[in-house]
């Protein structure tokens, strides 16, 4: 079945638990993301990113979805990630998306809720749900305290867009971690005090266990996963053409190993999101 935000994110974080957010590109992501998701009847997110547009056309990104999803035992979002023109909203909204998220994250606080009201405005009479950034998630391999999400500034952008979900920086990056991961779990608290809505971690990947564990309690209902998909999908073709690679591999044979090294890694982070069985 498919869904908005709100329809797994309001419970998620009432019931202390967060729902997986996995980034997909082609048909066997989408495929290893409901598998996993249907084998532990976890509530899941389908992200597609406005990056992949030239691997796989939105159009047909929310027709694989929805197609897939009404044979899924679990509720499933069809969520934009990281949309910077509203462009890209329009489309997936026209597609058949549940769910966008624009970014304004690298704009000013006046101009990032200038932007996000424009995607509110694009969205809400469609009955489509928006996340928006505040403060800044970066690809840099470590995080930068100063771009990290203003407690006040975030009941203030809250307060202006109404947006659904809020994503915020306290120590993630996207990409792979230089060193250890840490998190400002004390900026999380605070935020989260005033901000009722789900909040939301992205550059999950890589980040342990124990610091997800403690941060889902303080309000996060969304993790974010993409790179760790992707390299454990890598490492098993890699495999697999070592062990057993000739002249007549076929393409379709490589695919499959992704696929299967995909799903474990979607079950094991919804082992410890908690969403287990919350479907
Ligand atoms: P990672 O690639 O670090 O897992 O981040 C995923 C993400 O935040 C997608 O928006």
């Amino acid at each position: 079945m498919i869904v908005d935000l709100p329809s797994v994110l309001v419970k998620a974080r009432r019931g202390g638990y967060a729902v997986g957010a996995f980034n997909v590109y082609n048909l066997e992501t989408v495929d290893a993301v409901l598998a996993g998701a249907g084998e532990l009847r976890s509530p899941v997110i389908i992200a597609f990113g406005e990056r992949y547009l030239k691997n796989f056309p939105i159009r047909a990104v929310a027709a694989v979805v929805r197609t897939m999803a009404q044979d899924s035992p679990v509720p499933v979002v069809l969520h934009l990630d990281h949309a910077n023109r509203l462009e890209s909203i329009e489309q997936a909204i026209g597609a058949g998306f549940t769910s966008v998220m624009i970014d304004g994250s690298k704009n000013p606080l006046e101009e990032n809720i200038a932007v996000t009201k424009e995607a509110v405005a694009l969205a809400r009479p469609k009955g489509v749900s928006v996340e928006a950034e505040l403060g800044r998630i970066t690809r840099t391999g470590v995080a930068a305290e100063d771009l990290f999400t203003d407690p006040a500034e975030a009941v203030e952008f809250m307060k202006r867009t109404g947006v659904d979900a809020l994503a915020v920086s306290v120590g993630t990056v996207h990409g792979l971690y230089k060193g250890k991961p840490t998190l400002d779990l004390e900026r999380l608290a605070r935020i989260a005090m005033d901000v009722h809505a789900p909040l939301v971690l992205h550059g999950g990947s890589g980040v342990p266990e124990d610091l997800i564990r403690k941060a889902i309690p303080l309000g996060v209902a969304k993790l974010n996963i993409n790179t760790e998909m992707s390299i454990e999908g890598v490492n098993a073709v890699r495999a697999f053409l070592s062990a057993k690679g000739n002249e007549n591999t076929r393409l379709e044979e490589l695919m499959v190993e992704a696929r299967n090294a995909m799903v474990g890694v979607v079950k094991r982070y919804i082992e410890f999101f908690g969403s287990a069985g919350k479907a």
